[in-house]
């Protein structure tokens, strides 16, 4: 999951969580409010009808007054109660008004009960009267019904809730601002990192804030330990080449020289040396070409125009003498120039080596054709001896075919063919050619 929605959804889940506390805390308020407002007034209505009762020298007079239930009217239209008791007795009112049992104040005094299928509120008052030379315990008692109050409560918290969801609104609107927010510069850099090329290795510069430092920091010294691996790899195949090249090449003149003045026997071993040496010259040759297409491949780099038809006459120029050596005849057949962007050094490599196959298994006095098609396709046919097994097994590093027999090579030539070919979005296709002989192709994208 992605760090932005993450944080989205823990904003959300903290902005609803906060909403609905928010909203509970506020509903316990008002149900309280509601019930100190219903209390408040039952508590004067019960009052007002104690302070009408008098005692006198016949017993206690009860008087109830219109202005009691005038109050409590006002408030609601709930049913309304009462119960007067003199010495225990109900004198007055609802006999089976529950009323709190324990000891008298004089403060009013509540109680939340069910009475006749409606749950009320009762107030009681006691009070002590002289009645016939006596004091007596005179009780009131005041009940209402809830339906008022709560009706108030539920419309209050209501409200509340109308707020509540406003203010999660909003704070889930922050919320996805502050994600956006938060993730832009993780986006910035994952963007600036991703739309250069694979071969640009350049530290990025771009301000990061205190957190992604260390990543940046390791990813730039990543690029510096690529970037350095990727120059000692193209220092080491340059210098190889040429400390192998030079003294092998050495080796050869002496040997040369050597055979002239000397007898048959030591000639045979002379013989040998020059094969050993030609052969070592040409496996390092191709295991460094090989290393250079394919580290080349991997940079990626070098984009610049190509003109296919300029190399290609370049190549087959390269290749003439060592065929004309064995009189072949290497013809080259272009249209014109065909421009491709890609990197020079591989194609060169590819083309090479099919052109030193096709040379190499043709017989003396053969034709080897290169031809050029637009669209990019270079074809190298000859008239040699055909392909002995699949192609794909040719391709592989090493791989000789059945037929290569006295022929001098490694086995490299086809894989090298393969990776420089890949590198350039082309592919290789060898196919055995009508009238004998063998077509290898070489597709590029223009
Ligand atoms: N034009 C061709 N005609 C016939 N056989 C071929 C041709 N090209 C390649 N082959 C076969 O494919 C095999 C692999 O070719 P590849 O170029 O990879 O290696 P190589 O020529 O043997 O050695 P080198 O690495 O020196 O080129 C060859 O050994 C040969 O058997
Ligand atoms: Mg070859």
């Amino acid at each position: 999951m992605s760090i932005r929605r993450r944080l989205t959804l823990l904003l959300l889940a903290g902005a609803a969580a906060l909403s609905l506390i928010g909203w509970l805390l506020v509903r316990d308020v008002v149900e309280r409010a509601a019930q100190e407002t219903q209390d408040g007034i039952l508590g004067a209505a019960t009052r007002a009808v104690a302070d009408e009762m008098r005692g006198g020298v016949e017993g206690v007079e009860i008087d109830i007054p219109f202005m009691a239930f005038s109050i409590l009217g006002a408030a609601g239209e709930d049913r309304i109660f009462y119960r007067v008791t003199v010495g225990g007795e109900t004198v007055t009112g609802y006999g089976d008004l529950p009323l709190p049992d324990d000891a008298a104040t004089l403060a009013p005094r509540f109680l939340s009960t069910p009475f006749r299928g409606e749950a009320v509120r009762v107030a009681v008052i006691d009070r002590t009267l002289l009645a016939g030379g006596r004091s007596v315990p005179v009780r009131v008692a005041l009940a209402q019904g809830n339906r008022s109050r709560d009706a108030l409560a539920a419309r209050l918290s209501n409200r509340a809730a109308v707020v509540g969801f406003g203010f999660f609104l909003m704070a889930a609107a922050l919320a996805v601002l502050t994600a956006r927010s938060v993730t832009r510069p993780v986006r910035h850099l994952a963007d600036s990192v991703a739309r250069r090329g694979p071969d640009d290795l350049r530290p990025v510069d771009r301000p990061v804030p205190t957190e992604l430092a260390p990543l940046v920091a390791a990813l730039n010294g990543f690029m510096a330990r690529l970037d350095a691996g990727a120059d000692r790899t193209e220092t080491f195949i340059a210098e190889a080449a040429h400390h192998i090249r030079t003294p092998l090449s050495a080796l050869r003149a002496r040997a040369e020289i050597a055979l002239r003045g000397a007898d048959e026997a030591t000639r045979a071993h002379l013989r040998d040396i020059l094969r050993l040496t030609d052969g070592t010259a040409r496996t390092a040759g191709q295991l460094l070409d090989h290393a250079a297409v394919v580290h080349r491949s991997d940079q990626r780099g070098g984009s610049a125009e190509i003109d296919l038809a300029r190399l290609a006459d370049d190549v087959v120029r390269a290749a003439r003498p060592l065929a004309e050596l064995r009189d072949i005849r290497l013809t080259l057949d272009v249209p014109g120039p065909v421009i491709l962007h890609g990197d020079r050094v591989p194609l060169e490599a590819a083309l090479r080596n099919l052109i030193d196959n096709a040379v190499k298994y043709s017989p003396d006095e053969s034709e080897v054709h290169v031809t050029l098609r637009p669209g990019a396709t270079l074809t190298v046919e000859d008239r040699g001896r055909g392909l002995s097994d699949p192609p794909e097994a040719l391709m592989r590093r090493f791989a000789r075919g059945a037929n290569a027999g006295d022929v001098l090579g490694t086995g490299l030539g086809l894989s090298i063919v393969e990776t420089a070919a890949a590198a350039l979005g082309g592919t290789l296709t060898l196919t055995p050619r009508d009238g004998g002989g063998t077509c290898a192709t070489l597709s590029l994208p223009s």
